[in-house]
């Protein structure tokens, strides 16, 4: 990386146990995409023995948090939400900083982030089980839910803030404790969320934060006091964590793993609100969501017009400084990240793509410190060997796909391994309901862009893009197991399917 020549404003520490501490050991530092000599922070990399001792103080405050009340326990939750108001234009300052997004982007995961607390709050006095009927009159039968015991949460750096709070939330709420190892791209608006469940109140060992990248993060699922991984990021990342946790017997994990959603747009379409769609879902957080469009698929009857309107707008795009809000988009993660992005915009040419806008990098002035990458667009007809259209870029990088009929739409939409995300825009209650029913995504969008979730709805997706809905409110199915509790009120034994429970001399 470029050598620092500020000096570093934030030094790293693990939270284990309730204490902060900061090892000699292997460092990394964490810089600012826009500006890539601007250190962040300098944070330790934790190694094996400290992801080991995270994990066993996690273990070791779980009997008491598990028992603590529900009630009590999201209570906290309801400390945190006022820590969050209070400090939502810092958090989202200093993530525009680490990740680049621009900062009314992340004034919004701020406010994600806040509105999954306020969510867990509100459960907390919520059922969280049923009644149920027996077949026999004197029984009383539930199902109960019970924690799994130690959460591993490992977050991607494009939502460092709102993501780990999808799974910290509803994992402590429930009675699991937790390890939560942040991005190493992104590790001081993990340490910052860690310090305000600090300050919230949670007690120590409740969750601990470990710092590291992917020694790190192996260590973590190794290690079998962890009951539960959740993840979300790369498919390879995910795939290796399925593999490591396949040989622990008691392990579940929850993976989201990329994408390469899509924008369905109909020849009945109203054009503006196409463009609209098409422009969020490719270009925002410079198409680095894992919900981001790599695709349009566009009616052949109006494909022209929509891709030079399409084109003139995504020229308009201001790619600059995330500070400063006039810019609709900031730079990509780091300069590995722009030499990908790079050589699929190669790749697509070598495929025969017409290449309709290619922005390039942006080196000069206000640019030449940054990761800046501006919009790549084309125009490609779908052919099933084509590997553009199929694999995830993670960048400014969109293909306009004509299609003739709507069963083509979807042929062309599915062939993917992934199913993440997807939007359809038309006004034809038909095709939205055919569209719905056929492609194959986790969220869906009628006249919206396929970016956009909110947490009290389920978010993950199929195939490659993951399974167990690592987020959002659906999570208690994975970081909870169902009991079966059922209570004779009868003085004498009555068994079910009419099975005798007279015991014959
Ligand atoms: C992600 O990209 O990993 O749906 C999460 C959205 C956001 C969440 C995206 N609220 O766009």
């Amino acid at each position: 990386m470029a050598a620092a020549t500020l000096t570093p404003s934030i030094t790293g520490k693990h939270w284990i146990a309730g204490r902060w501490r900061s090892p000699i050991n292997q460092h990394f530092e964490s810089y600012n995409p826009a500006r890539v000599d601007e250190v962040i922070g300098v944070f330790p990399e934790a190694t094996a023995e400290d992801a080991e001792s995270a994990v066993a103080a996690a273990r070791a405050a779980y009997p008491g948090w598990r028992r603590t009340s529900r009630i009590r326990r999201a209570e906290l939750f309801d400390n945190l939400a006022q820590l969050v108001k209070r400090d939502t234009n810092a958090l989202a300052e200093l993530m525009a900083r680490e990740c680049g997004k621009v900062v009314s982007e992340c004034k919004a995961e701020v406010i994600e982030g806040l509105h999954m607390i306020q969510y867990v709050f509100g459960t907390g006095r919520m059922p969280m089980g049923d009644v149920l009927a027996s077949e026999i009159a004197e029984k009383d039968a539930f199902m109960r839910r019970k924690p799994w015991g130690v959460v591993a949460v490992v977050t991607p750096w494009n939502f460092p803030f709102a993501v780990p709070l999808w799974m910290l939330g509803p994992s402590l709420l429930e009675g699991n404790t937790v390890v939560f190892k942040p991005s190493e791209d992104t590790p001081a608006v993990g340490q910052r969320l860690a310090e305000l469940f600090d300050e919230a109140g949670f007690p120590p060992g409740v969750v601990n934060l470990v710092h590291g990248g992917g020694e790190t993060g192996e260590a973590l699922v190794n290690n079998p006091g962890v009951n539960v991984v959740l993840f979300t990021g790369s498919y390879d990342v995910g795939h290796r964590i399925q593999q490591l946790s396949a040989e622990h017997y008691d392990r579940i994990t929850a993976c989201e793993m990329g994408s390469k959603s899509a924008v369905i747009v109909c020849d009945d379409t109203r054009l503006e609100l196409a463009v609209t769609c098409g422009i969020i879902s490719a270009f925002k957080s410079s198409g680095q969501r894992c919900v981001s469009a790599g695709r349009i698929l566009v009616h052949e009857k109006i494909i022209d017009r929509f891709a030079e309107k399409f084109v003139a707008t995504a020229k308009r795009l201001h790619v600059g400084d995330p500070l400063d809000p006039g810019n609709f988009t900031g730079p990509v993660i780091h300069r590995a990240a722009v030499e990908k992005v790079e050589r699929y915009n190669e790749l697509a040419r070598e495929e025969g793509a017409k290449v309709l806008l290619d922005g390039g990098r942006l080196t000069h002035g206000a640019h030449a410190k940054g990761c800046y990458l501006a919009p790549f667009v084309y125009r490609i007809d779908y052919h099933p060997g084509i590997r553009c259209i199929r694999e995830e870029v993670f960048g400014p990088h969109v293909a306009l796909i004509p299609f003739a009929t709507d069963a083509d739409a979807v042929r062309i939409y599915n062939a993917t391994e992934y199913g993440l995300s997807m939007a359809v825009v038309t006004e034809d209650y038909r095709k939205m309901r055919f569209f719905r029913d056929e492609c194959e995504y986790g969220m869906g969008y009628v006249n919206l862009p396929c970016i956009g979730a909110e947490v009290h709805l389920p978010f993950g997706g199929v195939k490659k893009s993951g399974n167990g809905h690592p987020s959002a409110a659906g999570l208690i199915e994975t970081v909870t197991h169902k009991t079966a509790w059922t209570v004779s009120h009868g003085t004498e034994v009555k068994m079910a399917q009419g099975l005798s429970a007279e015991i014959e001399d």
